[in-house]
């Protein structure tokens, strides 16, 4: 067995240099060194370690011979021996030199070249670099040829425990909920040491509190602090300072340790009740205090804070409950007492209210501590506050009727001071509302009279307002609308709706419907018109027309015969008297004008006399002289002509004046003549636009009325 590894490690290792290390016993004695140890190719060496490598080679597969070790940190009165190099080369009769090459070679580590012996010359720290990595090899020491291929090989730094635990995340802060279970985690914290963590125990640390007992604890292993006490009271204590160590070397003397604080808050929970300050409160109000005004503030202490300590406040008993509320006031955390209603000094001086509040956040945990709210009593006083009157109505109504005698009384309004003083009151009309001064009233009693006649047919309403003051302040004043309506009294007879203009057929016949009429009455009676119609008592036995009253409130006059003519008489006068139903009834007499017409066969109006005809209204003066005028004229013009043709029997041609001439000489050929009013109608000219609406009556064929209009215009 011996034999087979010495064969393998042959194999592995031609280049035969033997490391040979020397470590010195003063300062190191791992039980790793003896692998170090087994760093041959020399058979020799082999032989003499073979039982080393047996066991090693058993226990540990795959281990790494071409390293050196040399402890960090060194510095004692000499440079530190790492290691030899040799090789089994014959020297015979050549002398062998050795030559170092690689990381550190010469500033760190220094070999004697002769013996093979590797130095560290300077201090070294692990922390810093761990390992080196170097390449040795053998050479003539004459021709500095090389005897063999360089050969790489490292040497490794030692660790010893020259780095305390630090804890790099420090100071720590960390809250908990108060009130929790004992053993409740509340934070973990962790150091680190920068000495080697696989070797050794210089980096294995564990942890303890040096201050903070007996409120926390913290787990060796793991760091993981927590409560040490059950029911921490964040309002006795909210904050504990927490120091803790770690300690290398598992704890144990001789270590490094590093410390650092926690910080731990105790957080709030809803552990404590709302409790009012004061069990009574007082306040005192004015009786005429604004609705919604704020009248006083209670609050409930709390001893938890931010939502724990909210309470909501509410009025749950007490004889005022109707009148005041509370509102709770999340910012100052108090309830607002404000008014609802208003407050009478008069009626009830002080009122009584009990007022709750409580936690809106209870948490179920301590619920069974007790009710998480508390009540007290507030005692409101009202004060007396100098009112204005107060009328006996918000608004008054009063009718008159409109032929009410002046300074007769319309109605009454009344006021009073609420206050116990009860000053004596004075009424006053506003008198922008009432600027024609139509009404007055006694200042003393409120009674309103009237001051100038009424007329319903003018304003129907009379809407003013009273002023009442107080006579021992004056600035005590309340006002009240007054709406005054006008009853009807029948001060209006009724008479025709509209202007009527009748006609009446030549040709008609006994009991034709002339017209019909409507009448009108600005009064406006209760029930409505109804209209009585009558001839004048004279006309009663009228043998020309009658009347005839419709179902609608409406007459129509009828034709008593067929014997009307217009040569006879051309207008007929009928007047028509109408009476209303008022008491006592009025009546008036309206004329209605019924003129003659010739008429065609189905009753249509061909032609009225002329001097039926009224002038059209709203013509000025110059234009009806203008008009006048011109009649004239063509009177002339026409008489003269015709005059002149029957005498010498052929036309006549006036030159200066063709258009009237060509006009004249149509109207000529179609027979003419002083009877043909039929053919030449002056009242035509006088109303072109048939503004009365007589011409569509009269059913002149267009033609004719495009000439009577040319004739106009050449005129004027
Ligand atoms: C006056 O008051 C009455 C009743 O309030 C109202 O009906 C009427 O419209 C008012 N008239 C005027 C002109 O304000
Ligand atoms: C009735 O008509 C005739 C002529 O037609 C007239 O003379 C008489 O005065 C008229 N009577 C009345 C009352 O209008």
């Amino acid at each position: 067995m011996p034999e087979r590894l010495t064969e393998t490690l042959m194999d592995l290792w031609t280049p035969l240099i033997i490391l040979w290390i020397t470590l010195p016993s003063c300062v190191y004695t791992a039980p790793m060194n003896q692998a170090h140890v087994l760093t041959t190719g020399s058979p020799l060496e082999l032989s003499r370690q073979s039982e080393d490598m047996r066991i090693l080679s058993r226990s540990k597969r795959g281990w790494v011979w071409n390293q050196m070790f040399v402890l960090e940190e060194f510095s004692g009165p000499e440079p530190i021996l790492v290691g030899r190099l040799h090789t089994d080369l014959d020297p015979g009769s050549k002398k062998i030199k050795y030559i170092l090459s690689g990381d550190g070679a010469g500033t760190i580590f220094q070999i004697n070249d002769i013996t093979g012996d590797i130095h560290a010359i300077k201090r070294l720290d692990r922390e810093e670099k761990a390992e080196y990595t170097l390449t040795a090899q053998a050479v003539d020491f004459e021709t500095n040829k090389p005897l063999e291929p360089p050969s790489e090989f490292i040497i490794k730094v030692q660790d010893i425990n020259d780095n305390a635990p630090e804890f790099l995340n420090g100071p720590y802060h960390a809250t908990v909920p108060e009130m929790s279970i004992l053993g409740t985690s509340v934070t973990n914290v962790t150091a680190t040491d920068a000495d080697d963590p696989v070797y050794g125990n210089s980096a294995k640390l564990v942890y303890s509190i040096l201050e903070g007992q007996p409120y926390f604890s913290i787990e060796p292993e793991t760091a993981i602090i927590k409560t040490a006490l059950p029911n921490m009271d964040r309002e006795a204590k909210e904050e504990y300072l927490v120091v803790i160590q770690a300690k290398d070397m598992g704890g144990h003397s001789g270590g490094l340790s590093g410390t650092t604080t926690l910080t731990v808050t105790l957080t709030d929970v809803n552990d404590n009740p709302p409790k009012f300050a004061q069990s009574l409160y007082h306040f005192s109000v004015p009786e005429d205090v604004v609705l919604g005004t704020a009248i006083g503030r209670v609050k409930a202490n709390d001893q938890d804070i931010g939502e724990n300590a909210q309470s909501s406040y509410d009025i749950i008993d007490g004889d005022g409950t109707a009148l005041f509320e509370i509102t709770s006031d999340a910012q100052a955390q108090d309830g607002v007492i404000r008014l609802r209603k208003p407050l009478d000094f008069e009626t009830k001086k002080s009122y009584t209210l009990k007022v709750e509040a409580a936690n809106i956040h209870i948490d179920p945990r301590f619920s069974s501590r007790g009710p998480f709210k508390d009540t007290a009593t507030v005692k409101i006083v009202v004060e007396d506050a100098d009112e204005p009157p107060v009328f006996s109505s918000p608004t008054y109504l009063l009718e008159v009727h409109e032929n009410a005698a002046l300074n007769s009384v319309i109605g009454q309004v009344t006021a009073r001071d609420p206050d116990i003083t009860s000053s004596p009151i004075r009424f006053s009309i506003d008198r922008h509302t009432d600027l024609e001064r139509q009404f007055n009233i006694n200042a003393d009693d409120g009674k309103i009279t009237l001051a100038t006649p009424l007329d319903r047919e003018l304003s129907v309403w009379h809407n003013i307002t009273i002023i009442a003051t107080e006579i021992r302040n004056h600035s005590q004043i309340s006002r009240v609308p007054v709406a005054i309506k006008v009853l009807d009294v029948n001060d209006n007879a009724p008479e025709f709706a509209s202007e009527y203009e009748a006609f009446l057929c030549e040709n008609g016949k006994p009991g034709q419907v002339i017209q019909t009429v409507s009448a009108m009455d600005k009064d406006d009676p209760k029930n409505g018109h109804f209209f009585l119609y009558s001839l004048l008592p004279e006309m009663v036995n009228n043998p020309n027309f009658t009347i005839k009253k419709n179902e609608d409130n409406s007459l129509s006059i009828l034709a008593k015969h067929n014997g009307f003519n217009r040569q006879k008489q051309e207008v007929y006068l009928l007047p028509i008297v109408i009476s209303d139903s008022g008491n006592p009834p009025l009546s008036s007499t309206s004329t209605l004008t019924i003129r003659v017409c010739g008429c065609s066969n189905d009753g249509v109006v061909q032609s009225c006399n002329v001097e039926a005809y009224v002038l059209p209204i709203g013509l000025s003066m110059g234009a009806l002289i203008a008009i006048l005028a011109c009649i004239i004229l063509l009177l002339v013009i026409v008489v003269l002509f015709v005059t002149l043709r029957r005498h010498k029997n052929e036309p006549l041609i006036i030159k200066d004046d063709e258009d009237v001439r060509e006009n004249i000489i149509r109207y000529d050929d179609e027979g003419g003549g002083e009877e043909d009013t039929e053919a030449f109608d002056i009242a035509t000219l006088q109303n072109p636009d048939g503004i009365n609406g007589f011409l569509p009556r009269w059913g002149l064929p267009t033609q004719r009325w495009e000439e009577r209009n040319a004739i106009q215009t050449g005129c004027v």
